[in-house]
């Protein structure tokens, strides 16, 4: 058992409160960023004259031979150290002795502990962003495909009224978009430097904190040394927004699975993406599509976890605080997986377009452009809404389209109905009627793909944060 604490103590740790405190074995997963908190430091202190330039030198250069060691698999992070703040540090002092005592000048384990999630999940942040972007980049290329391929669109599962490929993942595009720019936001929020906060109160030691912050990339160092060591609403907006992320793909993921479902058939996954089964030879599951809708929940549960470890904690630190990390790492690695996934999925669906035609075409989505014709022609909404809904009902028995009938069978339901009816409810037509600001004609889709398209490249060459 290697601790940092023992001085008041009499007594050795029980083993099984030693092993129910210990975080080494989740922790260990940032070494690289409580490095980087500790050269900061250690550099900071240097410049202040806490240090002295030849022990900050010596410090710094061990804390690179450590880190070093540890990426080689020379130096095992092994279940002896306490947490890895103790790993590091311990080796430090084997390595150097007494100047290696000196690290943690000015320290805590709470500001530590801080500076290293955030460190952590800042990274997350950006990875994120980064697997983000490719998904859009994906939808952006399917848009530009196919802004004339019809498919139903949908209210209450019905069909509803026709709309096109473009349109329908144009939507994800929206929603993708929007969860890019929570990430920034939170970014933006987050990207002050706890380090300083001490224990809970500062230190009496002259530390110039915006250095510090400075020197890992900071906007500057959190105001306020209590609330420095005991925020985790970062965290809790990131796990916020990585959960909306998987509602995102998840319901993604249903359609998906719904459309390759044997009864609508509009898409047909890839034979990468795609798993059979043990028994049944026919079978080709959406299992992708299905664990993703899936993991939904588990990063829910890092949210809801986290929000109530964090509900009545007093300030400042408390060793509650611990229980932030594995559920958020494991939240972390979940949607980058799932996003990973689902972009390679999507990337290589097959859109079965005839299909996805005939269904618009076969589902009566132009009911409302009928009424529409007819109130073009004089009668009041309500009364064409009537008629249509007569006119779908005989067609319902005969099993055929508006479109299908003669013009005899139309203007025995209304008189209004003249040829050119015939090419007003045409899917095309009704189509590309839709010409407002975000609806779905060629026309206005082409002018919405522009202006994503443009966001995306500025989103590449900032990638950091392009509103
Ligand atoms: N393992 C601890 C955590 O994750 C590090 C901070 C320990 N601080 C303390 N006062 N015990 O929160």
């Amino acid at each position: 058992m290697a601790q940092l604490w023992g001085g008041r103590f009499t007594k050795e740790t029980d083993h099984l409160v030693y092993q129910f405190n210990a975080s080494i074995s989740f922790d260990r997963r940032f070494y690289k960023q409580d490095i980087e908190g500790s050269i900061a430091h250690v550099t900071m202190l240097g410049k202040q004259g806490i240090l002295t330039q030849e022990e900050q030198r010596e410090i710094v250069s061990c804390l690179k031979g450590i880190k070093e060691d540890v990426e080689a698999g020379r130096l095992p992070i092994t279940d002896e150290y306490e947490d890895i703040h103790s790993f590091v540090e311990a080796n430090l002092i084997e390595r150097l002795g007494d100047t290696g005592k000196k690290l943690h000048t000015g320290r805590s384990r709470n500001d530590q502990v801080a500076l290293d999630m955030r460190l952590y999940t800042r990274l997350e942040v950006l990875k994120t962003r980064e697997l983000l972007r490719e998904l859009l980049k994906v939808l952006l290329r399917i848009m530009k495909e196919n802004t004339e391929t019809i498919m139903p669109g949908f209210t209450h599962l019905q069909k509803a009224q026709p709309i096109t490929l473009a349109h329908h993942m144009g939507a994800y595009f929206e929603m993708f978009k929007r969860d890019d720019s929570r990430l920034c936001d939170i970014y933006e929020r987050m990207n002050y430097c706890p380090l300083g906060s001490g224990a809970l109160a500062g230190t009496t030691y002259p530390l110039d904190r915006e250095y510090t912050a400075e020197l890992m990339g900071f906007y500057g160092p959190t105001l306020n040394s209590m609330d420095g060591v005991s925020d985790r609403d970062y965290l809790i907006e990131f796990l916020s927004a990585l959960s909306v992320i998987m509602m995102h793909l998840s319901r993604f993921s249903e359609e998906i699975i719904i459309w390759n479902s044997n009864e609508y058939r509009f898409v047909e996954l890839d034979d990468a993406y795609s798993t059979g089964s043990s028994i049944m030879p026919q079978k080709k599951n959406p299992d992708i599509a299905e664990l993703v809708r899936g993991k939904t929940g588990r990063v829910y549960g890092a949210l809801m976890a986290l929000l109530t470890t964090m509900k009545g904690l007093p300030l400042a630190y408390n060793k509650d605080m611990q229980e932030d990390k594995e559920w958020s790492f494991d939240a972390f690695d979940t949607v980058k997986g799932c996003l990973a996934l689902f972009t390679g999925m999507l990337d290589t669906m097959h859109f079965c377009k005839d299909v996805m035609k005939k269904s618009a075409k076969n589902g009566f989505t132009n009911a409302t452009d009928a009424a529409d014709y007819l109130v073009n022609h004089g009668v009041p909404f309500r009364d064409a809404h009537g008629i249509v809904g007569r006119l779908v009902l005989y067609c319902l028995e005969k099993g055929a389209a508006i479109d299908e009938l003669s013009l005899d069978e139309l203007q025995a339901v209304s008189p209004i109905f003249e040829k050119d009816v015939y090419d007003a409810v045409s899917m095309e037509t009704c189509v590309d009627a839709r010409r407002t600001v975000g609806a779905p004609s060629k026309q206005a889709m082409e002018a919405v793909i522009a202006q994503e398209e443009a966001w995306l490249e500025a989103l590449e060459n900032e990638p950091h944060c392009a509103k």
